[in-house]
């Protein structure tokens, strides 16, 4: 059976109202070892293999959401659904025994969801069924990505706005290639196609050709050329209204709002205002304490599974232990172990630094 099912939920489902229990499809493929993560503090969890709809999730960060960090971001939040980075699917295709390097994922990160990106249909599929094996929640097209290497060179990411039959072609085969919903991550419009009505046809397009019925709104355009990746998430404005506009003229799809989210009072104004579910990127990375660290309670009206700072840095150096060096020498290595943690904001992220260095014992 599709794990659709939170789609069918949704409506029923508040923040607040814990009783409804998403499963997981079919048990997944993990890594082999268990990887030392123990839980820290309150009975916060539900039976393994289920969890709840994705009021809040973090968004694809190339370079930012890899495994590390999502599992940092699990131990502060048990309910948030986790994005992966955009894998590119010829990365995935033109792995032979390497996969698990890109694909494989502890299984306390679930609920996760897998972002490819791509413009060619019969890798798109490939990827899919590769990726298939791993028992992801979801799959997600990236069409909003606006670097000159994804969306020029590449001609996928936001470029695929520009194409909403092939968008709709994509995701018919992504469907096809697994069991899990898939949804597309766009931006509201690209260039001069910016108008609500050139979003519609979108949206209308990839619905009516394939089963997608979850779309993520960067609410912002993407402008191909002139304005760099970071300056395409800050120059153009962010256009809620057409968010919002989406949720009136496509009662049957599911519409997730990102972009500009800054502080858990936001998020949570946003549900209350009607948004569906609500995507968060950079203030999860930047500072995942204070955003994260409040989802479970604010968002799902469940208790934190943590009650301090150090000891989600305890339970996250039993993880880095246990995965130094795994895939040979520096692989992962300490830099890239502590990297979100340094990158946390202002003087937190040195306090915290400062106290997980104090425990690793790797260093
Ligand atoms: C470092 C970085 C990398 C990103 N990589 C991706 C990506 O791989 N795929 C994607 O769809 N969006 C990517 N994004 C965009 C985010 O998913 C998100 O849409 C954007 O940051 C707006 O949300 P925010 O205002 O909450 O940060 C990236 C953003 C940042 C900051």
């Amino acid at each position: 059976m599709r794990s659709a099912a939170w789609h069918a939920l949704l409506p029923s489902l508040v923040p607040a109202k814990p009783g409804i229990f998403f499963l997981r499809s079919r048990p997944g493929r993990f890594l082999s070892h268990a990887h030392g993560l123990r839980p820290c503090g309150a009975a916060s969890s539900l039976p393994p293999g289920e969890y709840l709809p994705p009021l809040f999730s973090v968004a694809p960060m190339m370079d930012w959401t890899d495994n590390h960090y999502r599992t940092l971001a699990r131990l502060i939040s048990r309910h948030a659904w986790l994005y992966t980075e955009m894998l590119v699917a010829e990365t995935i295709v033109h792995q032979k025994d390497k996969l698990d390097r890109f694909l494989a994922f502890p299984a306390e990160q679930h609920p996760i969801v897998l972002q490819i990106g791509g413009s060619n249909l019969d890798n798109l599929a490939k990827a899919t069924e590769l990726a298939s094996g791993y028992a992801y929640d979801e799959i997600n097209l990236n069409c909003g990505c606006p670097s000159g290497k994804v969306a020029g060179h590449g001609c996928f990411g936001a470029r695929l706005m520009y194409d909403p039959e092939f968008v709709g072609d994509a995701m018919s085969a992504i469907a096809a290639n697994c069991d899990v919903p898939v949804s597309v991550k766009c931006r509201i419009g690209v260039d001069d196609r910016d108008s609500y009505e050139e979003l519609c046809t979108f949206v209308d397009k990839v619905v009516s050709k394939s089963p997608t019925r979850h779309f993520i709104i960067h609410a912002r355009k993407a402008l191909l050329s002139g304005l760099s990746p970071a300056e395409n998430r800050k120059v153009p404005p962010l256009k809620y209204e057409y968010y919002y506009a989406l949720l009136r003229d496509f009662p049957e799809v599911h519409f997730t709002l990102n972009g500009g989210l800054m502080t858990i009072e936001q998020v949570s104004a946003s549900i209350r205002q009607g948004a569906h579910q609500v995507m968060v990127g950079r203030a999860a990375y930047n500072n995942p304490w204070n955003m994260l660290g409040h989802v479970d309670s604010e968002i799902y009206g469940m208790p934190t599974p943590c009650s301090s700072r150090r000891q989600i840095l305890e339970s996250y150096q039993v993880y880095g232990d246990s995965i130094i060096g795994q895939y040979g020498i520096s692989r992962p290595n300490v830099r890239q172990l502590v990297k979100m943690i340094t990158w946390s904001s202002g003087i937190e992220g040195a306090i915290l630094c400062i106290v997980f260095c104090t425990l690793l014992k790797f260093s």
